[in-house]
């Protein structure tokens, strides 16, 4: 890590008073009232659910946990319905200060979150990392917000640095130097490396290195997309063997944390040659190597000894609707419900493949603007997957350097716009969750998020003027 200069110590400084004084109110509160966490049902939030839930039974608080997809007086009128004296947010609740108060005036409010924020924060407690300086979308996750607010409850949720790990790699924040962490994550991540929970090591980054067969792991990997293989597990076992490594060891399909070095490298060779043969640049190839984060704890083999397929597990859970699964998980059960989720998982997988197929196979699904491509999931989409499905389309590279938008019906028959950049563009200017904000609450609906990856849901009647005036917006700043 770099030293800090005076400026970031004085952030800090304010980001640990802040963290203690929030930490006194729930301590205070939860010894005499109950207590209602409501968390995001992606990766991220059900990890900062799991982190918070975790340290409010080290408290031996009385805690209700309700995991939310979004925001709006819906959810908040059913969440006012729920005894408690304390509601904390964890990664959600900045983007809708206002309303949260409105609905909520009777009880103490903590938000822990890393969204840009909206609206007035009096009389709430906002504990919002965004807003202290810290980059919400790459150097913090809202996981990690609320582990350091566990911190400062008890030091001995230090164990809980693993889960803010994988909240944040769910989040997609390893976006450092070689997939490495930036700023307060990289601190977290010196907890759990300090702490003997993780190793945090070099090596092939192909999705699955734990529970894959090799071929199948650098098919399935779309981060660095690479054509000709990603997508195409034939062609990987045909690498795979003009590179001489075997894929099973007896009867069983051997993975890439079983591979020997020297194996790795005739594999990296075979790919070099690959891209080469494609006319394709080396630097993809350099892409393939970076950190992979090891949970010491977990068994090996399984899901959760990775971080990032700890995260997939988890946002399988959330948005394939068993996001109670998801927490149990991350508090830590090993036993039916870890193993229900892996049911959930491969069918999560199933579900987004057939997405992405969808997608790259007909025509009508999607329309191209100038900047931007819009797949129109309606009728095809569930609600809850249009996240995925975004950034999926967006880290695929199918439509190159494109703001990627995916519209859905919800059964409420609103439509759902799940929208994503790349960092190129956010260089640029684009703020995606700033474009939301503004544009949602005009077409009657709610929006925002971060920069490069926001949302909003508005009536069905009100999505076309929405997205004309969001691609004009894009347009604008990108001509
Ligand atoms: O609500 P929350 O902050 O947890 O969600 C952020 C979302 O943005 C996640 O679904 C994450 O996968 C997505 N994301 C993305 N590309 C990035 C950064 C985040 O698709 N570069
Ligand atoms: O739903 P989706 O995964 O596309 O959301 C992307 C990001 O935008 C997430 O961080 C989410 O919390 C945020 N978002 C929001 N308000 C909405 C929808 C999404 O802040 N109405
Ligand atoms: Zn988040």
């Amino acid at each position: 890590m770099q030293p800090r200069s005076s400026s970031e110590d004085d952030k800090h400084l304010a980001l640990r008073v802040q963290a203690t004084q929030t930490a006194s109110l729930i301590k205070e509160k939860a010894k005499e009232d109950s207590v209602l966490i409501a968390t995001h049902f992606d990766a991220d939030g059900l990890s900062a659910g799991s982190i918070m839930l975790s340290a409010l039974n080290r408290l031996s608080a009385i805690t209700t946990l309700r995991v939310i997809d979004r925001i709006d007086q819906k959810i908040l009128e059913d969440l006012e319905q729920v005894e408690s004296g304390l509601v904390i947010f964890s990664d959600i609740g900045s983007g809708y200060l206002d309303i949260i108060r409105k609905i909520l005036r009777t009880r103490e409010i903590v938000i822990a979150d890393h969204h840009q924020p909206l609206g007035d924060p009096a009389g709430v407690h906002h504990f919002n990392t965004h807003v202290m300086g810290f980059n919400g979308s790459e150097e913090i996750s809202g996981a990690g917000t609320t582990y350091l607010l566990a911190k400062a409850l008890d030091s001995r949720n230090v164990d809980l640095s693993t889960m803010a790990i994988v909240g944040a790699l769910g989040d997609q924040q390893d976006k450092g130097e070689k997939r490495g962490f930036k700023g307060l994550n990289s601190e977290i991540l010196k907890d759990a490396v300090d702490s003997n929970l993780l190793e945090v090591k070099q090596d092939l980054i192909f999705f699955g290195r734990q529970t894959r067969p090799i071929h199948r792991a650098i098919a399935s990997t779309t981060d660095p997309f690479i054509p000709g293989l990603s997508g195409e597990e034939d062609r990987c076992l045909a690498l795979l063997d003009a590179a001489g490594v075997s894929t099973k060891t007896e009867d069983r399909w051997r993975t890439i944390a079983d591979l020997s070095l020297e194996e790795k490298q005739r594999i990296v060779e075979k790919i070099i040659a690959h891209m080469v043969s494609l006319n394709l640049k080396g630097e993809t190839v350099l892409n393939l190597v970076g950190s992979v984060y090891t949970l010491l704890r977990e068994d090996p083999g399984t899901p959760l000894r990775d971080g990032r397929e700890f995260a997939t597990l988890l946002n399988s859970c959330g948005r394939m609707d068993r996001a109670g699964l998801g927490i149990a998980i991350g508090v830590g059960d090993r036993g039916e419900s870890y193993k229900a989720a892996q049911d959930v998982y491969v069918e999560y997988k199933a579900t987004l493949s057939k997405y992405m197929n969808w997608v790259a196979t007909s025509p009508g699904a999607t329309r191209r603007g100038r900047h931007i491509v819009v797949v129109n999931g309606k009728g095809v989409i569930d609600e809850n997957m249009t996240g995925a499905v975004s950034s999926l389309v967006s880290s695929s590279n199918l439509f190159g350097d494109t703001v990627t938008i995916v519209t859905t019906v919800t059964s409420s028959s609103d439509a759902k716009v799940s929208t994503r950049a790349t960092e190129r563009l956010v260089q640029k200017g684009v703020n995606l969750g700033k474009i939301l904000q503004s544009l949602a609450p005009k077409h009657g609906g709610v929006g925002g998020g971060h920069a490069i990856a926001a949302g909003a849901t508005v009536p069905q009647s009100n999505i076309q003027p929405l997205l004309t005036e969001l691609e004009a917006s894009i347009d604008g700043l990108l001509s």
